[in-house]
């Protein structure tokens, strides 16, 4: 098939990036969208232009990195999937697709399509660990008993990927569900009780020292969330941080 793609170009940071247009010819159904970029960027190479920079790493939906908006959402057109797992079916022969990077001034244009999400790493580091005495009879995990339902949702909560499709595609820039699920993940289960108070409010004054918007509860990030993380999350972080208030 023949894509007219309008991919976000920019040096970096400082700047200014726009809109450049490439006809590719020859994709195939079966590329991935990160394959198709590959072949355009070979192009550009044996025609000695500068290759498109985007991230990715596992290209399997695990590490979050691939970050790009297409036609306007997150991760593209297929709910449910990143953008290293959609594939080129997705896309009629002959289709416009743009192609731009996450924005959010809490994650800056490093180069082209690649943004520095590092802002979540520090919200992490907050806050996101639990403490466990390793010396001596350290108790197995499996051992301790954990309600099916609080396992269950703290599994769902875990599987958040850090991909920040939700920062992305919230008219704020909200990062409240990506903080929302760490927070969940550890505060359901007993190991993460030790520092459950602390941890909360640790991590939502990072969340806003890094300069994410507030959530106005549109919703926009549980529907482009590629792993389907629910706002609940976000409820229940709101309950955390109050209790934690409370008995600070
Ligand atoms: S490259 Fe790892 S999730 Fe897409």
């Amino acid at each position: 098939m023949k894509l007219n793609l309008k991919i976000w170009r920019q040096k970096n940071n400082k700047s200014k990036g726009m809109i450049h247009d490439y006809v590719l010819d020859g994709v195939e159904e079966d590329m991935s969208f990160l394959e198709m970029l590959d072949y355009l960027n070979n192009k550009l190479l044996n025609e000695g232009k500068e290759p498109v920079a985007f991230d990715h790493d596992c290209r399997e939906g695990i590490c979050g990195s691939c970050s790009l908006f297409i036609n306007g959402v997150a991760h593209g057109p297929e709910k449910g999937t990143t953008t290293c797992q959609l594939h080129m079916r997705k896309f009629k022969d002959g289709e416009t697709v743009y192609v731009e990077p996450f924005r959010a001034k809490a994650f800056p244009v490093i180069k082209d399509l690649i943004v520095d999400r590092s802002s979540f790493d520090r919200i992490q580091q907050a806050g996101a660990y639990i403490s466990v005495n390793t010396s001596g009879n350290t108790q197995d995990a499996n051992s301790i008993p954990i309600p099916k339902q609080n396992a269950d949702e703290a599994f769902n909560a875990a599987t958040c990927i850090g991909c920040g499709a939700c920062v992305a595609s919230c008219k704020n820039s909200s990062a409240m569900l990506f903080t929302s699920a760490k927070v969940s993940q550890f505060s359901l289960l007993p190991q993460g009780q030790v520092e459950r108070e602390s941890r909360v409010l640790n991590m939502v004054n990072q969340m806003d020292l890094e300069g994410f918007g507030a959530c106005t509860n549109t919703g926009a990030c549980e529907a482009q969330c590629p792993k389907g993380i629910s706002v609940k999350n976000i409820a229940r972080m709101n309950r955390e941080y109050i209790m934690a208030n409370v008995k600070k």
